[in-house]
């Protein structure tokens, strides 16, 4: 079982909803240092101050970044910098915006995709690191049920989890897991900043079920576990059980033959 006791992690998205709690349940684990990435909105300042009163300035720093932009790069190795090492990269950062393909896409898709490039660059042994884990945060949407008032957000989740899929080979040379955590409804801000797809008046009462949903800390604690836990590959999702527990689900996901790296 792998431990996140002293390990030092990234968490994109990390100053509201899933992601906070995801670094909350690091530090409360044990992690040694967690370097919190999201936009520069007082939202995230505020985020942070809570962050740093509970568990120390010097466990939790924050770099702003929109994370869609050129400087994610270079705000990426400056937080790797200032943790001194990578361990854990939680890509996170996600939005539901169904009005705006491209945005939903930049944010979901392509800043996953270019931080788990650059979290590979630090952490793989390939190129001298000690391996490491990402997880990257898909969701419910896309192995379990899928929403027609939201079929731009459930496409860049598919493709986080083709990404996730292809990716996850690449470990016998970088000894960095690939994790996939699909949670199933959770009550963020997310369902009330959502933007809903408007094709022919389609009712947009679905996202009144949240209020009903698990807690973002239950994805947290199934996030912490999937870390300990999760083999290389694995697709798990989170959901709230009868009695409060987190619950996590195993994926069987049946994946297409993959062609051979040359
Ligand atoms: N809430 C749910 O029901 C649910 C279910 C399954 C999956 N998810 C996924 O969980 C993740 C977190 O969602 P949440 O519910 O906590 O929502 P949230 O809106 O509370 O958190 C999303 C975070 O991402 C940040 N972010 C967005 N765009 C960014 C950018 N360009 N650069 C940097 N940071 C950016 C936001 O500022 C925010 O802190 C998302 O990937 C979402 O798709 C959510």
């Amino acid at each position: 079982m792998e431990n996140v006791q002293n390990k030092t992690a990234i968490v994109t998205g990390g100053g509201s909803g899933i992601g906070y709690c995801i670094t909350q349940e690091l530090l409360r684990n044990g992690a040694k240092r967690v370097a919190v990435i999201d936009l520069p909105i007082p939202r995230t300042h505020e985020a942070l101050n809570k962050l740093q009163a509970e568990f120390g300035k010097q466990r939790v720093i924050l770099f702003e970044c929109d994370i869609t932009k050129p400087e994610y790069e270079e705000t990426f190795k400056k937080a790797v910098n200032a943790l001194g090492g990578l361990d854990i990269l939680v890509n996170n950062a996600g939005l539901v915006n169904d009005t705006n393909v491209e945005k939903t896409f930049a944010v979901n898709c392509v800043a996953l995709i270019h931080g788990s490039l650059y979290g590979v660059n630090y952490m793989g042994k390939h190129k001298g690191g000690k391996g490491g884990t990402i997880v990257n945060i898909a969701s419910s949407i896309a192995i379990l049920r899928y929403a027609e008032v939201l079929p731009v957000y459930t496409a860049s989740k598919y493709a986080v989890v083709g990404f996730s899929q292809a990716f996850k080979d690449y470990y016998d040379k970088t000894d960095v897991r690939v994790l996939t955590m699909c949670p199933d409804m959770t009550n963020t801000a997310f369902p009330k900043t959502a933007t809903f797809f408007d094709f022919i008046g389609m009712p947009t009462s679905w996202h009144n079920d949240f209020s009903a949903s698990q807690s973002p800390t239950n994805v947290a604690c199934g996030v912490v576990q999937f870390i300990q836990k999760g083999k290389n590959g694995a697709i798990w999702s989170v959901m709230l059980g009868e009695r409060d527990e987190c619950v996590l689900h195993a994926h069987e996901f049946q994946p297409v033959t993959s062609v051979p790296v040359m």
